[in-house]
C-alpha cells in the first residue's frame, strides 16, 4: 500500500495545527515532521514541544490515528529520540551517520513503543543495512541532500532504491521504503516504479492553495501505475 507522506517543513508554520488538519483532510496518509538541529545539517526546524502540539491534529475525519513521521536530522541522536518518543512519534527515523551506536539508537527507539528507521544521505552507502536490517521497519533514502525543502530530485536515487527494494524483499519482512526531497506529481510514479511505498513531499504540496488536488494528483499518477 502506498502512502503519501505530506512534509510540514514547507507548512504555514504560523498556522501549523490547521495546516496539518487540512492536508490530512486532503488526503495525507502521514505527517512528516523534519527534525534540523543547525549541526547534523545547516537549518534549524522544529522540536518535541511542536510535535506534542500538533499531536492531537494528526486524526483523519473518520476517527483513525495518522501517523506522525519524525525524520531526525540531529547528531547525537539518542536523548532526542526518547523526547520524540514521549511527544508521540509513531516512527522515528535517523541518519546512521549521526550516532555511534546504531544498533542501540534502533533498539532504543523500539524500546520507546515507536517503530525505527535509518536514513541514507545522497553520497551515503548502504553498508550498514548488513547487520541493522533486523532491526529496521522503515528505510528513508534521501532523494535530495538534507537541510531545506524545494530542491530537486537527484537521479542517482532510482537506482538506490531498486537496491533497497531487493534487500528488502530478500529478508522477507515487511520494512517500508521511504523516499525524501523533490518528489512532484509528475515523478512520483517512476520512484514508484522503482520500488518505493511512501513518498515524502513537502514543497509539491505547501507550496500549492489547493493540498487535496496535488495528492489527488499524486494518488492518481501512484493507481495508474497499480493498474499496469
Ligand atoms: C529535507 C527534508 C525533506 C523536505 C522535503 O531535508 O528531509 O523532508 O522537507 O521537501 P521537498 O518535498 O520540498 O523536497
Ligand atoms: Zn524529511
Amino acid at each position: 500500500m502506498f502512502r503519501i507522506a505530506p512534509s510540514i517543513l514547507s507548512a504555514d508554520f504560523a498556522n501549523l495545527g490547521r495546516d496539518v488538519k487540512a492536508v490530512i483532510d486532503a488526503g495525507a496518509d502521514w505527517i512528516h515532521f523534519d527534525v534540523m538541529d543547525n549541526h547534523y545539517v545547516p537549518n534549524l526546524s522544529i522540536g518535541p514541544a511542536v510535535a506534542a502540539a500538533i499531536k492531537p491534529y494528526c486524526v483523519s475525519s473518520d476517527g483513525a490515528t495518522v501517523p506522525l513521521d519524525v525524520h531526525l536530522m540531529v547528531q547525537p541522536v539518542d536523548e532526542i529520540a526518547v523526547a520524540f518518543a514521549k511527544a508521540g512519534a509513531d516512527l522515528i527515523t535517523f541518519h546512521p551517520d549521526a550516532e555511534r551506536h546504531v544498533d542501540r539508537t534502533l533498539q532504543l527507539i523500539r524500546d520507546q513503543g515507536c517503530q525505527a528507521g535509518l536514513v541514507f544521505n545522497p553520497a551515503m552507502s548502504l553498508g550498514v543495512l548488513e547487520w541493522a536490517i533486523d532491526k529496521v521497519d522503515i528505510i528513508l533514502l534521501m532523494s535530495v541532500n538534507p537541510g531545506f525543502g524545494g530542491q530537486s530530485f537527484i537521479e542517482s536515487t532510482y537506482r538506490k532504491i531498486e537496491r533497497v527494494r531487493q534487500l528488502i524483499d530478500s529478508t522477507g519482512r515487511d520494512i517500508r521504503l521511504e523516499v525524501d526531497g523533490g518528489i512532484k506529481p509528475d515523478n512520483i510514479a517512476r520512484v514508484a516504479s522503482a520500488g518505493a511505498d511512501t513518498f515524502v513531499a513537502g514543497s509539491a504540496v505547501f507550496n500549492e492553495p489547493n493540498y487535496k488536488y496535488v495528492i489527488e494528483q499524486m494518488r492518481g499518477s501512484l493507481d495508474q501505475l497499480a493498474k499496469g
